[in-house]
């Protein structure tokens, strides 16, 4: 059981998607195993005029629903029930901040967090307005849900006008990514032991994979996601974010700028694209109908809110490079999709092949060593070597070295969810990306979106499921290579 100051989480987008099916119930977990509960309080803000009953009913279903019938417990919720609040608010009403000034001012907690779960185009106006309305104390903390902005220029934009309101360390930008259990693993992996860092270079790397397969559609998100893409949605946060991980320096310690400086020099290193490269490096696709574990599922652009015409993409797949020592010629393929052939997140790390084939074609197929750090759905180590088959002869195959965390740990594992919003409360801003890393960011990502808009054809189309279209493979072919569940 862990302890927490006495604290106020005002979570604009109260009663919209996010907050009900995570963060609600990320902190009904939070709220149950923390001993002392007694300075909580979570008041929920948003446009929808409910009372406070019908908010908690609303967010009881919820929750019941999304931390599962083994977890949910009625006394837990009750107890987590009384510290919830709920304030109807036009964001864009100043007015209805001094509403919101008085539910929180009748107990003030040393810590507040604005927590905001809204489109991006209200953060600043939120901002402004919490401003204004005095609400905004030294110790108050603002999150900033993705995506945040559409290109460089609107990002630039928001971090200023919130940057306005909010210092620097007051605002912590979100990648859930950054609070699964394995990516904290990975950080450990790589700094935690001294194996792996001789090999964890050009020297012994021969390309690195990293995959974000979802097996769902755009899940009634229509209208927000074609607005958006996979690029924005996937790529420029979450896959560059597990890059930076990947690649980083060792940092001289956890300290919060210490990680993300060390993060910031990896998204500087990102070669820049050309447009020449735009069409070579990059791959997107869009899902046609097909079948996900046998049930049929329509296509994109029959789903719920997307226009006949869209040219959105719900794949992507591209090959970054690092110009620096460390990484110079060594392939980054990411890739990520909608409707893919499973739900999958992983990243593959492939070590070059021995440099001499000592037992020649008796041996076999050989398979040069291979570290796949898998997330999603099960959350696993496995080392690919190669090894003896026993018999007479000198035969060898792959065997794996499995290191499979549920075995490993028992207990519920903590959602990503539940980790950055304890880090928030507490004031941890490691797994929080800065305002350069984001800029860097969309810094790199800017020419794909840029070349792509100029690109009249559509994007290519794919079977939902399966792993993208064909020039997803041929983007590694190129190279020799192919992703591991082609190989
Ligand atoms: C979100 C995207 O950031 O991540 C969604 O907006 C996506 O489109 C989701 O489905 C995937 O997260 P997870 O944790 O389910 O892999």
């Amino acid at each position: 059981m862990i302890s927490l100051d006495a604290f106020d989480l005002i979570l604009f987008g109260g009663s919209g998607d996010l907050a009900m099916r995570k963060l609600l119930p990320a902190l009904y977990f939070r709220h149950r195993d923390t001993a002392d509960t007694a300075g909580w309080r979570i008041i929920g803000v948003g446009l929808e005029d409910l009372s406070r009953d019908a908010y908690i009913a609303a967010a009881q279903a919820s929750c019941r629903k999304f931390v599962g019938a083994k977890n949910f417990d009625d006394a837990a919720w009750h107890a987590f029930a009384a510290s919830l609040d709920y304030v109807p608010l036009n964001a864009r009403s100043p007015a209805d901040y001094g509403r919101l000034r008085d539910v929180v001012d009748r107990a003030p907690a040393a810590t507040r967090v604005f927590y905001l779960a809204t489109a991006p185009s209200l953060f600043a106006c939120i901002s402004e307005n919490l401003g204004a309305a005095g609400l905004v104390t030294p110790d108050s903390r603002v999150v900033l849900e993705k995506p945040l902005g559409r290109d460089l220029a609107s990002a630039e934009r928001i971090n200023a006008e919130v940057g306005a309101i909010f210092d620097e360390h007051q605002i912590y930008r979100i990648d859930h990514y950054l609070g699964k259990e394995t990516v904290q693993n990975l950080i450990a992996l790589r700094f935690g032991n001294a194996l792996f860092e001789p090999l964890w270079s050009r020297a012994s790397v021969r390309d690195v994979q990293i995959t974000l397969a979802e097996t769902v559609g755009v899940e009634g998100r229509g209208d927000f996601y074609d607005g958006t893409g996979a690029l924005r949605d996937m790529v420029q946060n979450h896959l560059l974010q597990l890059l930076c991980i990947v690649a980083m320096e060792p940092p001289s310690s956890i300290d919060p700028d210490a990680m993300r400086d060390e993060k910031l020099k990896v998204l500087r290193a990102l070669r820049p694209f050309t447009p020449a490269d735009v069409a070579t490096r990059t791959v997107r696709g869009q899902y046609r109908a097909g079948a996900i574990n046998g049930q049929p599922v329509p296509g994109y652009l029959d789903e719920a809110g997307i226009p006949a015409n869209s040219r959105t993409e719900t794949f992507v797949a591209l090959k970054a490079e690092l110009n620096n020592w460390r990484w110079a010629g060594v392939p980054f393929y990411l890739r990520t999709g909608k409707r893919m052939q499973e739900r999958l997140a992983e990243v593959v790390v492939n070590f070059r092949d021995v440099p001499h084939a000592l037992f020649g074609s008796i041996a076999g197929d050989r398979v040069p060593n291979r570290l796949v750090i898998r997330l999603q759905p099960d959350e696993s180590l496995q080392l690919h070597l190669m090894a003896k088959v026993p018999g007479d002869d000198m035969r060898l195959r792959p065997v794996a070295l499995n290191l499979d965390f549920a075995d490993t740990y028992s207990g519920r594992q903590w959602d990503a969810y539940e980790r950055l919003l304890m880090d928030v409360i507490r004031g941890k801003l490691t797994l929080f990306m800065r305002r350069d890393e984001l800029d860097a960011a969309w810094r790199w990502i800017e020419p794909v979106l840029d070349g792509w808009e100029r690109d009249t054809s559509s994007p290519r189309p794919y079977t939902a499921g399966t792993w993208g279209p064909s020039a997803s493979s041929s983007l590694l072919g190129r190279d020799g290579h192919e992703w591991r569940q082609d190989s």
